[in-house]
């Protein structure tokens, strides 16, 4: 098992991320040691509660407490007011106190979700991520950022609000679909591409390792795979120990993500998933980039190679004149500006502003 831990300096807070192939085996102990109160609210993703229920629940089975499950629908569609609404009267009709916990078991959509219930109810429970998904094994379910979405975009809604620890079982994702495991993947992507730029002292070369270990990626080889989270994972924490509250640093982590979110909401939600999305934004911001100078062509060249050989599925791009109207209701935007993050070197970005005027 890897054990990585997350030390946030502000709040004087550490909490543990385990990566394992558990095969369920250890999952209760890690569970149980991380319970202070007596009820387990585990809000769990239906297909997973399908797939995984019966091997889940028996598990968590302990007499020091009891869990109450509350399935929800997948999609990001039901990550709104209504869930998280009926999510906190159902810890509220069941006498869930302050010592007790919400146990988020699912993808972005549950682990956003729960984890926003879990920082508001009672101004704040015990919160633990056990992701399901690539996307949130290897991003939302790290560095505390819970939300909700609004008709006025994705996440405006939530709060900063770290785990007490992270469960991640590799295992969980030999049953991703493709589209899951794409959409991922595209997260996996952005890492390669900031990779130097995340502070840490070694780093591993996501560009290459990927390019070298496609194959075994693609066909879910379990080494790969939880080589693949371990990197990604460290490379998070390396961000987030720096930069919790998203103020400086850990805006690279949007690489892709300003055009990308701007694609999603123009197509509310339905086109194409969020790493296809970001996939473009990534793909835009290294045109850009060549374009102003700050990469040359063999950089451009090399990352648009490792795009292309995954195969994401390509995005339409709308009018860019409507994209830069919704790319100001980013929350990295300000009144006359909007934040890119840009490539710059080999797996290095930099923050860029842009007007609205020279976007179009
Ligand atoms: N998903 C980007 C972040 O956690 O900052």
């Amino acid at each position: 098992m890897t054990d990585l831990s997350l030390n946030l300096k502000s709040q004087e807070k550490q909490y543990n991320i385990y990566i394992d192939n558990y095969s369920l085996a250890d999952f209760k102990s890690k569970i149980v040691e991380n319970i202070g109160g007596k009820k387990v609210l585990a809000v769990i993703s239906k297909k997973v509660e399908k797939l995984y229920g019966d091997k889940i629940f028996p598990l968590c089975d302990d007499e020091k407490f009891t869990v109450y499950k509350y399935i929800l629908p997948d999609g990001e569609k039901h990550k709104n007011f209504k869930n998280y609404q009926r999510i906190l009267n159902f810890a509220l009709k069941n006498g869930f106190t302050r010592k007790d916990c919400v146990l988020a078991i699912g993808g972005g959509v549950v682990g956003d979700l729960a984890g926003f219930v879990a920082a508001t109810y009672m101004r704040g429970i015990d919160l633990i991520q056990v992701p399901t998904t690539l996307l949130a094994c290897v991003d939302s379910s790290v560095g505390g950022k819970t939300a909700i979405d609004t008709d006025f975009g994705k996440n405006l809604v939530g709060a900063f609000y770290q785990p007490k620890t992270v469960i991640i079982d590799v295992n969980f994702l030999k049953t991703l679909d493709e589209k899951q495991f794409k959409t991922g993947l595209g997260e996996v992507v952005k890492y390669a591409f900031i990779e130097k730029s995340c502070g840490m002292v070694e780093y591993e070369n996501l560009i290459n390792f990927l390019g070298e270990n496609f194959e075994k990626l693609m066909r879910k080889d379990a080494k790969i795979l939880k080589k693949v989270v371990e990197i990604c994972v460290a490379l998070k924490i390396s961000v987030v120990e720096k930069d919790e509250k998203e103020s400086d640093l850990r805006r690279i982590l949007n690489f892709g993500h300003t055009l990308g979110h701007a694609i999603e909401k123009y197509t509310a939600y339905k086109k194409y998933t969020h790493g296809e999305a970001i996939v473009q934004g990534m793909i835009f911001a290294f045109e850009q980039a060549y374009k102003v100078g700050l990469i040359d062509e063999n950089y451009k060249f090399a990352a648009l190679n490792l795009i292309s050989k995954f195969n994401f599925r390509s995005v339409k791009m709308p009018n860019m004149k409507k994209l830069a109207n919704l790319m100001r209701m980013d929350k990295k935007a300000t009144s006359d500006s909007i934040v890119f993050v840009l490539p710059k070197d080999y797996g290095q970005v930099q923050i860029c502003k842009f007007t609205t005027e020279e976007l179009s």
